[in-house]
């Protein structure tokens, strides 16, 4: 371990299997960060379970009680700055932000997303992918702004799309690399790593792999 401790605010509104992901890399010392609150807006979800077994302190602070998103927002600032919270993890938070949370945890709101941005924002992606055709699809862990997924953009995962995958097989395909790459980007930030600029976020001291490519399907006798 080399950073920082990042303190957590994790944000969730059903099962938590990237949640579990991050506990577990947290458990097993591969990441410098603490989660501080686990926050659901829906009440019973299973990610609020994961929290309670791992003895991490959980709440409901449900949208449905607040006239408006951004009483709602404030609502979810106080709860998180009381728990001394740095930086916000989006872990399959169906919400929107408003600016009043943005104003508060400026590029200090990670989200992940399902798809390799800026293709396939929204929701139901797996889906619109096969539905499309494309030959790979993928996850995105970035930074969230005031739009939707449109945040500039830590890391990306790939993975290839077959002709016999459905949206579920596909889904369970990109969820595996999700797990990891959210945990890299915490560390990344936990250790000073990243800079942002403009809408780029550039990674400092790592190591690259030159002329690194894939084709699907394999580029069969086009290998050089
Ligand atoms: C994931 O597909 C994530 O990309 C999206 O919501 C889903 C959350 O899954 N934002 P889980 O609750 O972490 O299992």
């Amino acid at each position: 371990m080399k950073g920082a401790m990042v303190n957590l605010g994790v944000l969730v509104s059903g099962s938590g299997s990237n949640l579990q992901a991050i506990i577990d890399n947290i458990e097993a010392q591969r990441l410098d960060a603490r989660i501080k609150i686990v926050i659901s807006n829906v009440p019973g979800v299973f990610a609020l379970e994961r929290a309670k077994k791992h003895g991490l302190p959980a709440m409901v602070i449900s949208h449905k009680e607040f006239r408006k998103r951004e009483d709602f927002d404030q609502k979810l600032v106080e709860a998180l700055q009381t728990h001394e919270v740095e930086l916000v993890i989006l872990a399959g938070y169906m919400r929107l932000l408003t600016p009043i949370f943005l104003r508060a945890f400026p590029m200090r709101v990670m989200n992940i997303h399902p798809a390799l941005l800026p293709s396939f924002p929204g929701t139901h992606v797996w889906q619109a992918e096969v539905d499309y055709g494309v030959k790979f699809a993928g996850c995105t862990v970035h930074f969230v702004d005031e739009g939707t997924d449109t945040g500039p953009i830590i890391i990306q995962a790939v993975v290839p799309v077959y002709d016999e995958d459905t949206a579920e097989n596909l889904q369970a395909r990109i969820l595996k690399q999700e797990h990891k790459i959210f945990s890299q980007a915490i560390q990344l930030y936990a250790e000073g790593r990243l800079e942002i600029q403009g809408r780029r976020v550039l990674t400092k001291d790592f190591s690259k792999t030159p002329d690194f490519f894939m084709t699907n399907p394999p580029a069969e006798g086009f290998e050089r």
